[in-house]
């Protein structure tokens, strides 16, 4: 239950192409961390090598090392599908399974893994996972309709409800609000704000007002040109990284003065 991730000298490869290059970082436990930065500089990359979902792309391969409370997850003996329970990832789109019911979405990652549970465990566990996603509520008289009769935050809620069923460690969500209202952008950061309290929760987002609303820490990546891999130019309290940062780089992008 929400552990700490340490990366140590980690690159990150497309084939040949080094999209990611020597990230050394710390992302606490029971906190938010926000990674911003230009499109194209690999946070997407790098948030995806954290759960080991980097690799199921043909050539994709990382180097370096990641630890997961001191345990490495890229250890041979380790089962990346494991890491993947440990360290749930949340989408840009909410991609509930169409067909599927409510209930059986938030259920899915159970089915994934072959667990048999019983009626009423599965009960309880839908209900817990739409309870901490804020979204019990809404939906508590209508689990059997499709997942695809939810509106787009209702269904992003579903996304993350989805995630905490099966209890990860760590919530990685790469700009879960972009395709929200602000409306619902505000419920899923009021909701990231609870979640810190039992997860590890680390998030992509374009909006500078977001990470500075929702995040303790804040990593600013960033890519010298085309071509080039992305680095981790500054990594501090989101506080610190905003108002008070050591690199010009770092300021310029805050300050929406980049490019
Ligand atoms: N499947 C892939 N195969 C090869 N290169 C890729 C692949 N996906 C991404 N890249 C490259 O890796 C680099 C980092 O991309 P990534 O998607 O991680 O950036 P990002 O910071 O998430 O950008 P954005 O803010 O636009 O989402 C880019 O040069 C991109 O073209
Ligand atoms: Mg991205």
């Amino acid at each position: 239950m929400s552990k700490r991730i340490d990366a140590k000298d980690l690159n990150v490869y497309y084939g040949d192409f080094l999209a990611v290059e020597g990230v050394t970082m710390t992302i606490d436990a029971q906190a938010v961390t926000a990674f911003i930065g230009p499109s194209g500089c690999g946070k997407t990359t790098f948030m995806r090598s954290l759960n080991r979902m980097h690799e199921v792309l043909p050539g994709a391969r990382v180097s370096g090392q990641l630890m997961l409370d001191g345990d490495d997850i890229y250890d041979p003996a380790v089962d990346p599908v494991t890491v993947r329970t440990m360290v749930g990832m949340v989408f840009q789109r909410a991609n509930p399974f169409p067909t599927m019911s409510i209930r059986e979405n938030v259920l899915a990652g159970y089915k994934l893994n072959g667990a048999r549970i019983s009626r009423s465990e599965a009960d309880d566990i839908v209900e817990r996972a739409l309870r901490g996603a804020n979204l019990w509520k809404e939906v508590e008289s209508r689990l059997d309709k499709p997942g695809s009769s939810l509106s787009g935050g209702q269904q992003q809620r579903l996304c993350i409800a989805r995630t905490i069923a099966v209890k990860p460690d760590v919530i990685l969500m790469d700009e879960p609000c972009s395709a929200l209202d602000p409306i619902s952008t505000l419920a899923v950061e009021d909701l990231i704000a609870e979640l810190k309290q039992e997860y590890t929760v680390v998030i992509v987002t374009h909006n500078m007002q977001q990470a500075a609303r929702v995040s303790d820490k804040t990593g600013f990546f960033n890519i010298a040109g085309t071509g080039k891999p992305g680095k981790l130019v500054e990594y501090d309290d989101t506080s610190t990284i905003f108002n008070n940062p050591r690199d010009q780089a770092t300021e310029d992008y805050v300050s929406g003065r980049f490019g």
